[in-house]
């Protein structure tokens, strides 16, 4: 059976942490609006670099422009049996387009989860935060850290990288961005029976048990 599943939350909650591995558990694509934009930025994609200003200051890009992505991304075959969205929707207005993309195929959204972390530990996550330059894996320098501490375990060479975004004025405006325009998408869901609360403090392994137990499925 096919699960849609959105995944919501401040700036490190681990949406993108255990979306991935609800994803992959469930043999579906793991949808992240974020990555999208940071891959399109890398290939030169003129509306991701259009983006690219917004998403250095902590701002959000406007719903016009993460509709148009999005809608083009679920219109993929792969999306067919399931997806897990990664930062999307983030407004009321993304949340209504969804809504209207799955019904016009004749699907509707199984789940909106919501993740909760105290706000100094999501700073305290994302200055620790770095990626591989190469494939762009998520490391952490104090809960996840590489063997060698500074570059990629499967790229050796690659000296691993902060994102523009996190550093901690950045993360500060992009927490204020969530607590104005997307934390209302919580009410939003749970006025439709959708929003599932998980917390997100404590080891991977306890977070993902609760999400899978808060949607129901095998962990
Ligand atoms: P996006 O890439 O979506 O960033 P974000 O929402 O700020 O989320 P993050 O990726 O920072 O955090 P996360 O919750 O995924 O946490 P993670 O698993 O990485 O968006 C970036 C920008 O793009 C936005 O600011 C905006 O400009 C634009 N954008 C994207 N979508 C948009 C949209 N729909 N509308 C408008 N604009 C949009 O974990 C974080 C760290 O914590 C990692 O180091 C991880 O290893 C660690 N960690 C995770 N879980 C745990 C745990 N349980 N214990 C300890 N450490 C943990």
């Amino acid at each position: 059976m096919g699960l849609n599943v959105v995944m919501m939350g401040p700036p490190g909650a681990g949406k993108g942490t255990q979306a991935a591995r609800l994803a992959r558990q469930r043999g579906v694509p793991k949808i992240s609006t974020g990555d999208m934009l940071r891959d399109g930025i890398r290939d030169g994609n003129s509306v991701a670099l259009e983006a690219k200003a917004l998403m250095d200051m902590g701002q959000l890009v406007d719903d016009r422009t993460m509709i148009a992505i999005v809608q083009e991304r679920l219109s993929r075959s792969d999306t067919a049996h399931g997806f897990v969205l990664d930062g999307f929707p983030r407004t009321v207005p993304q949340a209504e387009a969804l809504d209207a993309m799955l019904d016009a195929r004749g699907q509707k959204l199984d789940a909106a989860v919501a993740m909760s972390v105290p706000e100094d530990e999501l700073v305290r996550r994302l200055s620790a935060r770095r990626e591989c330059p190469v494939c762009q894996r998520a490391y952490n320098l104090e809960t996840a850290a590489p063997r060698d501490g500074r570059h990629c375990d499967d790229h050796p060479s690659a000296e691993l990288v902060q994102r523009a975004d996190d550093s901690e004025s950045t993360v500060r405006r992009r927490l204020e961005q969530y607590w104005s325009k997307t934390a209302p998408l919580i009410g939003w869901y749970r006025e439709s029976g959708r929003l599932r609360e998980v917390p997100g403090l404590g080891p991977l392994d306890d977070v993902y048990r609760s999400l899978t137990q808060a949607l129901g499925c095998r962990a």
